[in-house]
């Protein structure tokens, strides 16, 4: 089904032939070792260590709490189990918007400590400086337009972004800029399907769809997410492809109850 099935390790320039050949890109998130390794080995495209760690690993309600040093850490752990796919980091908030220089130091840090492939940072234009900044050090960058979720405060709320034509245009602007900076590619998150469409449209580098369509050079998900481990999060774009909470739950209820009756362990599970 793949043309780059066979591929032994995902670039940003294979990323570009893909969504010149029309071969949708896929990317989940991973944020530790054993959940990479299995992801990477089902043959994922990209893996993102996302700052949405901050909720789905440390149960922040945020993603802003989460610091470099965290991100770092999860990085190095799915880096560690990553043969093939090309690995991403999120930028935590604080660590980019002040100035490029910070921002440049962030990302050199992430790239040496962790051995990832590139970063992300969210927003356009406010924060183009520390994009080409970073990018004038060789370092890959991808960006992430929409919802984005460090701004929730300014936002308000998780809605649908981008529905009025203002924001719409920006948004539009936005995108060519990244992609004339230097950009390898660009997350477009929770904005109307046509408007992503439009946006995959009229760039060369992939636009990768969160809560976007399906017109999108690629998709993103959380992994938690789509393998229903969070139980509680069920967004309309979310496909789940399992209920991880009731399976592992059904286990952890089964090993409870042989504890109890003394069924665990038995004559061949001792020494
Ligand atoms: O942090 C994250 O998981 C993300 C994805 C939702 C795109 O940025």
């Amino acid at each position: 089904m793949s043309t780059y099935k066979d591929v032994k390790r995902i670039t940003t320039h294979i990323l570009h032939e893909m969504k010149a050949k029309n071969e949708k890109i896929s990317m989940l998130t991973a944020y530790d070792f054993s959940m990479a390794k299995i992801i990477d080995n089902a043959g994922i495209d990209v893996i993102l260590v996302g700052d949405s760690a901050s909720n789905v690993m440390a149960g922040h309600e945020t993603t802003l709490p989460i610091t470099l040093n965290e991100m770092i850490y999860h990085a190095s752990s799915v880096v560690r189990a990553v043969k093939r796919a090309l690995v991403i980091v999120d930028l935590p908030f604080g660590t980019y918007q002040g100035n490029s220089i910070e921002a440049l130091n962030s990302a050199i840090r992430i790239m040496k400590e962790s051995g990832a492939h590139g970063v992300k940072l969210e927003g356009g234009s406010e924060i183009i400086e520390s994009v080409e900044r970073i990018l004038s050090a060789g370092i890959p960058v991808m960006g992430h337009l929409g919802l984005t979720p460090q701004s929730i405060y300014k936002f308000g709320t998780y809605v649908v972004r981008a529905k009025q034509d203002e924001e719409a245009e920006k948004l539009l602007a936005d995108a060519q800029l990244l992609e004339n900076s230097g950009c390898f590619g660009i997350i477009l998150e929770k904005i109307p399907a046509q408007l992503a469409h439009k946006v995959a449209k009229s760039i060369s580098i992939p636009a990768i769809g969160i809560g976007a369509g399906g017109e999108c050079d690629g998709q993103v998900l959380v992994s938690h997410d789509m393998l229903g481990i969070n139980n509680d999060f069920n967004p309309r774009f979310l496909r789940k492809y399992h209920n991880l909470y009731q399976e592992i739950s059904g286990a952890v209820g089964s090993y409870i109850k042989d504890i109890k009756s003394g069924d665990f362990p038995n004559d061949k599970e001792q020494y």
